[in-house]
Formats: structure tokens, sequence, C-alpha cells
């Protein structure tokens, strides 16, 4: 396994904040530069001075989980991690950082709100992506993202996705809100805490639903923040209409209504499926996205 670099803090720069604080991760982004000029991201899990020992017992292992992953599951569309620096400031004051290759373009969720409409090709370029970095994880029958979500894949200046936000360790003390945006996009089984067969299965669920937000711009948790109601089933009940497969609408133009059923067949197999096991491979999603693309 290749050695992480220790970075001195003195080596880091703090140019600004990406993003506000993270109630649920307690952690901060940053944008930064390396000694050497180059632009880098700083992802601070932070300790705070007053609560210390609660708050670094609490981001510890997520550090920890976060930096051995990042290290284990090497990918072109996985975050590249430079290093990370932990050093103890005072007796009381410890810095937990991670240092990132800085992908320009911010995160799927951003890019998605900022523009009217991606471009197929950036779709499926993003999708294909995606789909390649989770197959690679899941080579390991114990390993999975977990917590994929259009704030979890960020995008490179020519639109290369990358895979983002590995400490997924088991939470016990957590709550889940409504508030946390990733929340919707994450497999019911982990929410409820009923478990899976197969770690995999989690991924293919937020994978059809990062599938659904890309092509249609809808997610879950729009329908809760346009208030159409408390989220409760009004995105699945939107799904199922298959208004989007009916008006051929959001797709390549010379994608026909029959060749998008398809691939919203799948999509809809992934989101409703009872048993985890029956949703769809991810690989089987972009075969038929990419029947869509001429
Ligand atoms: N390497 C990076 N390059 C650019 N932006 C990043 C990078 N890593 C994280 N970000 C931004 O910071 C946000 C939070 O990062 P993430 O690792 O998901 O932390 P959290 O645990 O707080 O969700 C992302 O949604 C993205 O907007
Ligand atoms: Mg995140």
């Amino acid at each position: 396994m290749n050695e992480i670099k220790h970075f001195p803090l003195s080596e880091l720069c703090f140019c600004g904040q990406i993003g506000g604080f993270n109630a649920i991760s307690g952690c901060t982004v940053f944008k930064g530069k390396d000694d050497d000029g180059h632009t880098i991201a700083i992802k601070q899990f932070n300790v705070l001075s007053n609560q210390y020992y609660k708050t670094y017992h609490a981001r510890k292992p997520a550090f920890d989980t976060e930096i051995d992953l990042l290290r284990r599951c090497r990918h072109p569309n996985v975050i590249e991690m430079l290093g990370y620096c932990d050093v103890n400031l005072r007796d009381n004051e410890e810095k937990l950082l991670i240092v990132l290759e800085w992908a320009e373009r911010g995160s799927v969720w951003f890019n998605v709100n900022a523009h009217d409409r991606l471009p197929w090709a950036h779709v499926l370029k993003i999708l294909k992506g995606v789909g390649s970095a989770l197959e690679h994880i899941h080579q390991h029958p114990n390993r999975a993202h977990r917590r994929l979500s259009p704030s979890n894949v960020v995008l490179m200046r020519d639109f290369t996705p990358k895979l983002i936000d590995f400490n997924q360790f088991e939470r016990d003390e957590t709550t889940y809100t409504r508030e946390d945006q990733d929340q919707f996009f994450i497999a019911p089984e982990i929410v409820d805490r009923s478990g899976t067969t197969c770690p995999a299965n989690v991924d293919r669920y937020s994978f059809a639903l990062l599938t659904v937000f890309l092509l249609t711009h809808e997610g879950p948790d729009r329908q809760y923040k346009a208030g159409k109601n408390q989220g409760n089933g009004a995105f699945e009940d939107w799904l199922l209409q298959n208004k989007y497969v009916e008006e051929g609408k959001n797709c390549h133009s010379s994608t026909t209504t029959e060749e998008f059923q398809t691939v919203w067949h799948l999509l809809k197999r992934s989101v409703f499926a009872v048993d985890p096991n029956d949703r769809s491979a991810i690989g089987e999603v972009i075969d038929s996205l990419q029947a869509l693309d001429r």
C-alpha cells in the first residue's frame, strides 16, 4: 500500500471555505494551496476546543475511515487523496485535515442547480464515471460507498466525475433529519438500519436516484423543499406516473420513448424493489443509457 504524505500544517494555505459547516459529518471543506502553489481541497474534521473530548472522539474514527478507504479505493473516478495532516496544536486542540485534489467545477448538486440543462454528453460521462468507480469499489464484497448523492460527486474541468466523502462508518449516535440533503439518496435499509445482504445494493439504489436527478433535475429532496408534502411519497408518486417517459423529455432529441422506457424501468426497479437484491445492476443501467446516446 502506498505511503500517504503527512503535510505539516505550515505547508497548507487556506484560501476560502466551500459551502457551510456540515453538522452531520462535523466537517468543513476549504479551497487551499500547497507549498508549491497547487490548488487543493482541504477537508477539515472539526474538533472544538470547548468540547474537545466529545468532538475528538466523534470525528477521529470518521477521519481514519476516510483516509483508509480513499487509500484502498484508488481509481480515476475516486478523488485523489494527496495526504493528510493531524497535528496537536496545544494539548487541547487537534487538527484533522485530509488533503485532496481540487475538483474545480464543484459538486454535481451545484452544477445541476447552476445550469438549465447539462449537455447529454456530460450527463453520460458523469454516470459512466461514477458507475465505473462503484464497480471498482464493489469488487471487494464488503465494500460500498453508502453515501452516493449529488453532493458527494465532484466534477473536474472536463466534467470527469470523482466520488468524494468516504467516511461512511456506522454512526450510532446519528439521528438523520430530512434537512440532510444526502439523506434522500441513501437506501432505506441504511436509514432504518434493517441491514442488507450485499453492501453493493445500497449503492445501486443511490445510483438510480442520481441518474433520475441528472436526467430530469428532479430528486426526492426537491419535492420536499418545494413543500409539496413532507417528502412522504411525493417523489415516488411522481416517478411512478412516468411523465418523463411519455413526454420523452430531457433526453437526447433522437431518443425514442421506447428506449427511454427501458432506462426508466431499470431505474424504477432499483428504487421500488422490496428486496434490495432485485435492484438493477449498475452496468445494466449504464448500457441502457448508452443506447440513448447516438
Ligand atoms: N476535492 C474537492 N474539490 C472541490 N470541492 C470539494 C472537494 N471535496 C469536497 N468538496 C465540496 O465540499 C462539499 C462537502 O464535501 P464532503 O466530502 O462531501 O463533506 P461532508 O462530509 O461535509 O458532506 C462537497 O459537496 C463539495 O461541494
Ligand atoms: Mg458529503
